[in-house]
């Protein structure tokens, strides 16, 4: 397969990311911006100071990534960016960019899924090269935004989705950061409640794992029947809601009104500040949360694989990054003698690598938009495979 160097872009959320990477697995550089400290007095991404931080953001962030991989604006083979999902005016500004660049540099413009992004980060890391991977490929995206489930296939050098399952309500990433806010411990939570999680007692309060019998009206109407295959939903709310309960039922509130408060005032707080305002209860409460939706996840991606007897499972995303679930996907795909791959924790939360990697198969076959394309806030990746109640 012939060399290609593309300049990736990303900017659908609260990171700005620029990357160069080679034929789709070199990372030879991978630059990223974090906007966590403009939106963590919010408690959340506000999306008009998105916007406002990539545009701040963009250029010196792309100049850094091609100094960094000592190439220049003229050097590389091609341009690739986020289209979506996303926020839309946080979209535009990478994508605004990477149109003038193509535009003024007579190169190839490339617009990639975030979510199909998400995916070839793992072929980032894959050493050994992507000939031996077996297809079908189940892969897991997690993040804060998306709890999907794909069934990948390749077709000569492209790739192939089909959507199989999905969160019916919250992302698991968003119950993440949702629980972190309601127990005071800041934003974003999932690397918060990752770190803390070890300490406390994962049995110490008892979560019902979520039913999905009752297919919504709102979802019987997007979907046709698949006799064929059941789908493999998610729902991540009535967690947050049970964990809402917990709290007013032991009236924990007044040690999360202070955690909240003394978080306030440090800095930058460490695992140690952290555990110096968290209760044995509070410690618990976060590590059974984290337990369960790792197990919930765990046991609906591997009673998918098995429906669809895949091959090879990928899991990615913000989400991948946590360490008990990486734990917990690792013992039970090995039990199921499914090959398993993550990205790097690092890569695992959003960067530009990721989409200039996606690029690649795009080049090669020469899928380039014109400059009239524009951001798709709620863009969606590969088919939607249609079926009836699980
Ligand atoms: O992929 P990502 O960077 O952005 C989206 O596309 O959404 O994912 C961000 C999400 C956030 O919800 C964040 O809390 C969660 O990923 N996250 C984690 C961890 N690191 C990031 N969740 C659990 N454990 C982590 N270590
Ligand atoms: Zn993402």
């Amino acid at each position: 397969m012939p060399d290609a160097t593309i300049l990736g872009i990303e900017s659908s959320c609260d990171e700005t990311g620029a990357a160069v990477v080679r034929s789709g697995r070199e990372v030879l550089s991978n630059v990223v911006a974090s906007q966590i400290t403009t939106h963590q007095p919010y408690g959340g991404v506000v999306p008009e100071l998105a916007s406002r931080e990539h545009l701040r953001a963009i250029v010196p962030v792309v100049r850094q990534a091609l100094a960094e991989a000592k190439h220049t604006y003229e050097s590389v083979d091609a341009i690739a960016v986020t289209q979506g999902p996303g926020l839309t005016g946080a979209l535009l500004v990478g994508i605004s960019f990477a149109k003038a660049l193509a535009f003024a540099l007579e190169k190839p413009l490339i617009a990639v899924n975030h979510l199909e992004g998400h995916i070839h980060a793992v072929l980032l890391e894959r050493q050994s090269g992507n000939g031996d991977l077996e297809f079908p490929v189940l892969a897991l995206v997690v993040s804060g935004g998306h709890t999907h489930l794909y069934l990948a296939r390749r077709e000569g050098t492209s790739w192939t989705y089909q959507n199989i399952g999905h969160t019916r309500d919250d992302a698991a990433g968003e119950a993440f950061d949702k629980v972190a806010k309601l127990l005071g411990l800041g934003y974003p939570g999932g690397p918060i409640i990752d770190r803390l999680a070890p300490h406390g007692d994962p049995a110490g309060v008892k979560f019902q794992t979520p039913q999905l019998k009752h297919r919504d009206r709102r979802d019987r109407e997007k979907t046709d029947a698949d006799p064929e295959h059941p789908r493999f939903d998610f729902s991540y709310s009535g967690i947050k809601t049970a964990v809402l309960r917990h709290v007013k039922v032991q009236n924990l509130s007044p040690a999360i009104e202070a955690r909240r408060k003394a978080l306030a005032g440090i800095d930058e707080p460490k695992i140690e500040d952290y555990l110096h305002l968290c209760d044995r209860q509070t410690l618990d409460l976060v590590a059974s949360f984290q337990r369960s939706i790792v197990d919930d996840l765990v046991a609906r991606t591997l009673a998918a694989a098995r429906e669809h007897d895949v091959r090879t499972l990928f899991v990615s995303g913000g989400v991948a990054a946590n360490q008990e679930l990486r734990q917990s996907f690792a013992r039970k795909a090995e039990m199921e003698g499914l090959p398993l791959f993550f990205p790097s924790r690092a890569l695992s939360t959003d960067n530009a690598a990721m989409i200039a990697a996606a690029a690649y198969p795009k080049f090669l076959a020469k899928e380039f938009v014109s400059m009239d394309f524009s951001a798709e806030a709620g863009m969606r990746l590969g088919a939607v495979v249609r079926s009836c109640s699980p």
